[in-house]
């Protein structure tokens, strides 16, 4: 079954209730938040309070996404928010074991998130203390950006290591939507095309593909 998230960073902020409320009429299974920290990408977005302002407009899964320099530190303000899941990056350097065991105790799904040019080999000696694995499809730091399609080939490599749900992240349209679907990708991320669309129940079925 295919699921899709709405990216908040392409929300209007200014209408943050009306925007969330329309996103789950719209048919949106999961709000991906995204955390930037301005060094690990150059920007910078939300902190863990807003999580919390989110959840009073929005009763489905949160999946935050941590794209910091130190998820050690910034994870557990996370952790006190109570998120659905939480994902950092495979190209930071920090305990993955123990981070995923805290967040596992929490009740918090632990995953992990690999950029356009890491060779996936890098996953290989932490994926087994992984929920999930977030694939980026563009370099992060900006909504809007163009799909990259060649990180689709990280998608059997992955499998291989460990057979876990698999998300893709960064310029997913109608279009992209399809060729992630095909390469088995189940859970897909929109920010720009979705959010942003005039009719975003249509944008959502037809992220999800034709019906089976
Ligand atoms: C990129 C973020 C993505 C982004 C997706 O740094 O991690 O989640 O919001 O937005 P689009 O779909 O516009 O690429
Ligand atoms: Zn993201």
């Amino acid at each position: 079954m295919i699921k899709v998230g709405a990216s908040i960073l392409s929300a209007d902020l200014l209408h943050l209730q009306d925007e969330l409320t329309d996103l789950e009429k719209a048919g949106v299974d999961f709000l991906h938040y995204d955390v930037m920290d301005g060094h690990f990408v150059p920007n910078l977005t939300f902190g863990p309070n807003l999580v919390k302002t989110v959840k009073q407009a929005w009763s489905r899964q949160i999946d935050v996404h941590l794209m910091v320099d130190n998820p050690q530190q910034v994870v557990p303000w996370f952790v006190e928010v109570k998120p659905f899941r939480i994902s950092w990056h495979i190209e930071v350097k920090v305990n993955h074991q123990e981070l995923c065991q805290k967040l596992k105790k929490e009740g918090i799904i632990p995953g992990i998130a690999i950029n356009p040019p890491t060779d996936c080999e890098q996953l290989k000696p932490f994926i087994q203390y992984f929920d999930y694995v977030l694939i980026m499809s563009v370099n992060p730091g900006f909504g809007g950006q163009k799909f990259i399609s060649s990180v689709l080939e990280k998608v059997a490599k992955i499998k291989k290591m460990k057979d876990l749900p698999l998300y893709i992240d960064g310029g997913i349209n109608q279009s992209s939507a399809v060729l992630a679907r095909q390469a088995g990708i189940e859970n897909l991320i929109s920010g720009s095309y979705l959010v942003k669309a005039g009719n975003r129940k249509k944008a959502c079925q037809s992220l999800r593909g034709p019906l089976k």
